[in-house]
Order: C-alpha cells, then sequence, then structure tokens
C-alpha cells in the first residue's frame, strides 16, 4: 500500500531536526488525527540554503515532510511557495487517498514557515495572499498548534 520511496523516507527521513536561529518557523497541525509538524527554514538572499523538520506523526506526514525537504532546499522563497502538496505526493510515488492530507500539512507547514520570515521581516509574497497560519488553510483540518 506504500511505495518503496514512502517507505524508504520513513525509515530515513532526511534533514530532521531543528535550525538554530532560524529566518522562519512554520507549525501546523491536524485537529483529526493529531498529527504536528513544524519546519524550519534559513535563508539567504531570498533562498531556502537550508530546511528542517521535526514531525510527530504518522509515517506518512514524516515520508511527506521528509521528501518536502529535499524539494524545497535550495529554492527561491517565490519557487518554494509555488511547491503543491501533489509534487509532494508524486515525488513520494504516491500516497493512498486517506493519507494525502498528509502532504497537505507538508505544504501548510512550508507556507506557514515562509509566511514567519516574511512577518519578521516586512516583506511580501506572491502565493502567501490570504495567508494566515492560524486559519483552517481551507481545509478545514489543519489548524496552527503550538508544542
Ligand atoms: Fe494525519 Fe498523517 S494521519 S498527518
Amino acid at each position: 500500500m506504500y511505495t518503496e520511496i514512502v517507505m524508504d523516507h520513513f525509515m530515513n527521513p532526511r534533514n530532521v531536526g531543528e535550525i538554530e536561529n532560524a529566518d522562519g518557523i512554520g507549525e501546523v497541525g491536524n485537529v483529526k488525527c493529531g498529527d504536528i509538524m513544524r519546519i524550519y527554514i534559513k535563508v539567504e538572499d531570498e533562498k531556502i540554503i537550508d530546511i528542517k523538520f521535526k514531525t510527530f506523526g504518522c509515517g506518512s506526514a514524516i515520508a511527506a515532510s521528509s521528501v518536502a525537504t529535499e524539494i524545497i532546499m535550495g529554492l527561491s522563497i517565490e519557487e518554494a511557495l509555488k511547491v503543491t502538496n501533489k509534487q509532494v505526493v508524486d515525488a513520494l510515488g504516491g500516497l493512498p487517498p486517506v493519507k494525502i492530507h498528509c502532504s497537505v500539512l507538508a505544504e501548510q507547514a512550508l507556507k506557514a514557515a515562509i509566511y514567519d520570515y516574511a512577518t519578521k521581516n516586512g516583506k511580501t509574497y506572491a502565493g502567501l495572499e490570504g495567508f494566515d497560519p492560524h486559519d483552517d488553510h481551507d481545509h478545514h483540518d489543519v489548524v496552527e498548534i503550538e508544542f
């Protein structure tokens, strides 16, 4: 039911941990399953030069966070804001339908981290309009949760 790529990222997740003095931190949680994801980014010259994650959640959420960090590492902020949960799912070789929301969590955690960076630095980016980390992100079951 899970692809080998999912299992690999679950068993050997990439870029796990925290970034000290991160430029942006995003935290989102899913109230239905109770899973929580936190993404840290380091930004230099509008590029994401480092990204790490901590996910308290299911295997798919861990795999989705891990592969998302690989996709995002080195991208410009504007490019990163175009990364969708579908890209995350594709990079994992697919996820079972009931696990798609786990990939949405990765997309939203990244957006929340960029939102945090933008807010701290007085910046605005296309793709962040209307984004509110305290909102339900249009998914009705995703909210920001403090660890
Ligand atoms: Fe909720 Fe995976 S079951 S994030």
